[in-house]
């Protein structure tokens, strides 16, 4: 009743709502969206299918599949006046820190969508952060490598506009590889959403309060950026870097166990999952595909992942605690692969995770919504006189 409560830190078995977007078995490694299982998504459906079927519920019928690619396409260019934001901050700026300043100034640009009580407004939110975030994210890789701003492009695919803002200019126009652009779009629809994630539950927590959408997403990104959580995928890049060479494998293995040393094996481990993160295994496979397509079959980090994954899971540490590879571990390889910066990589996964964070705002808003408000334990001082 009101007035006793548990104390759960780090909300290790508190439920904080009831959701009918993502079921997730940790003890056999099952992710389900809407009932369908990732590996099938990820074979059979595109991201933006995905994003259909997170956001209402159902993959579209061919004709709202064709519809809402449209929508889609339709709101992806930003507000001219956006792109001056981008000269204020540093060239040398983390691009995730400049996600959170442009996504939160888009609640400043779409005053026409901001009414979270019009169900309406709400939809047309939804559509523009899906559309416009892929735009702003290549906007913010341009802006650190000095190139001018690239114009989306309505006939090419989600994922194919993201690599052409990416990686086109105005003076050439190069075609998308279409093996590059399914792996994309697999990359996106492998982050599509995780339930009640630390972000998504950012997202939630700054909605009970009636905060726009935009500024909700910025929060997301926000709580995303941390090195346990999505900036894992920047981690795990940097730390093969750090290892060097496979010889050098079981001294960062040892390190990982050594509780008086900070180092943890990055892509590793999960809240949630205790058998395998299904995800891991598409994006291995994806891996495998892309480094093929581009001759890179060779590549020694690669080798170096897979030598340092099985080390990890021959070692007692690690089996005891059931710690297996995360999504986060082998997406850094092919976002290298493909030529994404691995500044990047968090960015490519908010890009990814924006319908999950939408799917949980608008269920949350269209339901029985309360204000989130934590309890906490008191340790300080009684009160005492001055
Ligand atoms: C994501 O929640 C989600 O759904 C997130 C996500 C999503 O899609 O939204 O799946 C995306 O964030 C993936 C996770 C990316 N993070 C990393 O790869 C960073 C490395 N991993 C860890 O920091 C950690 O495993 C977490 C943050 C992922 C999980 O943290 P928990 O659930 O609090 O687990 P824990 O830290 O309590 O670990 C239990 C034990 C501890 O040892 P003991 O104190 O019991 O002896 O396992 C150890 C930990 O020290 N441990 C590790 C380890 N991860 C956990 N030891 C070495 N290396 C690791 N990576």
């Amino acid at each position: 009743g009101e007035g006793y409560f548990t104390y759960d830190p780090g909300f290790v078995s508190t439920a904080a709502c009831e959701s009918a977007i993502t079921y997730i078995d940790g003890e056999k490694g099952v992710l389900l969206h809407r009932g369908y299982p990732i590996e099938q998504l990820a074979e059979k459906a595109t991201f933006l299918e995905t994003c259909h079927l997170l956001l209402f519920g159902e993959l579209p019928t061919e004709e709202e599949k064709a519809k809402f690619e449209d929508i889609i396409t339709h709101h992806t260019m930003v507000h001219d006046q956006l792109s001056d934001f981008f000269h204020g901050f540093r060239r040398d700026s983390h691009p995730m820190a400049i996600m959170c300043g442009v996504v939160g100034a888009l609640s400043a640009f779409y005053h026409d969508s901001l009414d979270i009580n019009d169900p309406r407004h709400r939809e047309v939110s939804a559509f523009r952060l899906i559309a416009k975030i892929p735009t702003i994210a290549a906007m913010v890789y341009k802006y650190s490598i000095g190139q001018p701003f690239m114009y989306p492009k309505n006939e090419l695919s989600y994922s194919e506009n993201f690599l052409h803002m990416m990686f086109n200019t105005p003076a050439e126009e190069k075609p998308i590889n279409p093996v590059i652009a399914r792996a994309m779009d697999r990359i996106f629809l492998l982050h599509a959403d995780h339930e009640q994630n630390a972000s998504t539950s950012t997202v939630r927590l700054a909605g009970s309060t009636g905060a726009n959408p935009f500024a909700c997403i910025a929060a997301g990104i926000a709580a995303l950026w941390g090195p346990a959580h999505g900036g894992a995928n920047e981690a795990v890049l940097k730390m093969l870097d750090e290892i060097g060479t496979a010889d050098n494998i079981p001294e960062f293995i040892e390190k990982a166990k050594d509780k008086n040393d900070p180092f943890r094996l990055m892509g590793f481990g999960h809240r949630v999952y205790k058998n395998y993160d299904p995800r891991a295994k598409v994006m291995k496979q994806t891996c495998d595909e892309v480094l093929e397509e581009l001759g890179l079959q060779d590549d020694p980090q690669l080798k170096m992942a897979m030598e340092l994954e099985k080390i990890a899971l021959e070692d007692e540490y690690f089996v005891k605690r059931n710690l297996y590879p995360n999504v986060d571990f082998y997406s850094g390889i092919i976002l290298k692969a493909i030529g994404i910066p691995t500044e990047m990589f968090t960015v490519i996964f908010a890009t990814g995770r924006t319908p999950g964070w939408i799917a949980h705002w608008h269920e949350m808003i269209g339901g029985n919504n309360r204000i989130g408000r934590p309890r906490q334990l008191y340790t300080g001082e009684t009160k005492r006189d001055l």
